[in-house]
């Protein structure tokens, strides 16, 4: 498939989306995010690719959805298409880890976007908010869901209630990204990263997210059986003997994704 507001690459076991609308700060229209739902159905079903990043550009790494495209639209049009639900929950339905490297303004759904990642790296310059509010909107990707979650109630509150924006530094403090780092090191680092997963065990990895992203759907009780269960499963991948034997015999594990 040709992309028009996406870039894609492969590099080694990594794929890498780049959302690319520049004279649009990367601003998220329908056809953007078919795209990146489409690059992700291509890296899930390639055998090879074990980590995706996704990044956009210096000053931007969304500014939100595309507000030029939600203004000519009214209830019954939003409620038909199912929008959002239609094609960005792809984004949180990915069984692959993602990264999401992030510089510049990550701006409602941008912030939202990123959100669905597992998470996020920033880059000195990210900053992010929720302003959907000053559209006479509210946030409609999850940020009034993942946003709390992330950095608590009272900074949600604040974030989308004023629109004040979260520097990396304050955004690092409160949980919502993992690290930062330089700006002109952000792709590097977060590569990096996702070269780092892409060596493990694939179905561990899998499994790794669904556990983690469980503690979000349960109470700690059904959680820790979920990740015991789940964990007790791991036994029956020859990547466990593998991981294992490598340890005691002092090599590098070489996993087969099985
Ligand atoms: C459409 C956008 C856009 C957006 C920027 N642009 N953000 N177009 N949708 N979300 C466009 C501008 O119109 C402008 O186009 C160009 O990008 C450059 O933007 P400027 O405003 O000139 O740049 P700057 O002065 O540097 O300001 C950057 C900015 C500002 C602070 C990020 O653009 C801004 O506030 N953008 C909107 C942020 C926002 O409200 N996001 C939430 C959207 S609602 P031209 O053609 O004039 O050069 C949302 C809903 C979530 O996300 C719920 C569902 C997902």
């Amino acid at each position: 498939m040709a992309f028009e507001n996406i870039l894609v690459e492969t590099i080694g076991k990594v794929g890498l989306i780049t959302l690319n609308r520049p004279k649009a700060m990367n601003a998220l229209n329908d056809a953007l995010i078919d795209e990146v739902g489409a690059a992700l159905d291509d890296f899930e079903a390639n055998e090879t690719i074990g980590c995706i990043v996704i990044t956009g550009s210096e000053k931007a790494f969304a500014a939100g959805a595309d507000i030029a495209a939600m203004k000519e639209w009214g209830y019954v049009e939003v409620y038909k298409a199912n929008y959002i639900s239609r094609n960005w929950d792809r984004i949180g339905r990915c069984r692959k880890p993602i990264i999401a490297a992030v510089a510049g303004f990550a701006l409602g759904g941008g912030c939202e976007l990123a959100m669905m990642c597992d998470f996020i790296i920033a880059a000195e310059s990210a900053k992010f908010g929720q302003p959907e509010v000053k559209l006479g909107l509210l946030p409609g990707a999850g940020g009034t869901q993942r946003l709390p979650r992330a950095v608590g109630k009272a900074k949600a509150m604040d974030m989308c209630l004023t629109t004040r924006l979260m520097d990396a530094a304050e955004a690092e403090r409160a949980g919502l990204v993992s690290r930062i780092v330089p700006s002109d090191r952000l792709l590097e680092e977060a590569l990096a990263a996702a070269a780092t997963i892409a060596e493990f065990s694939l179905p561990v990895l899998m499994a790794i997210k669904e556990s983690v992203n469980r503690a979000f759907e349960s109470s700690l009780a059904e959680g820790i059986l979920f990740e015991r269960r789940t964990f007790h499963a791991s036994f029956a991948l020859s990547d466990a003997r593998e991981g294992m034997s490598a340890f005691v015999d002092k090599r590098k594990p070489g996993f087969k994704n099985r």
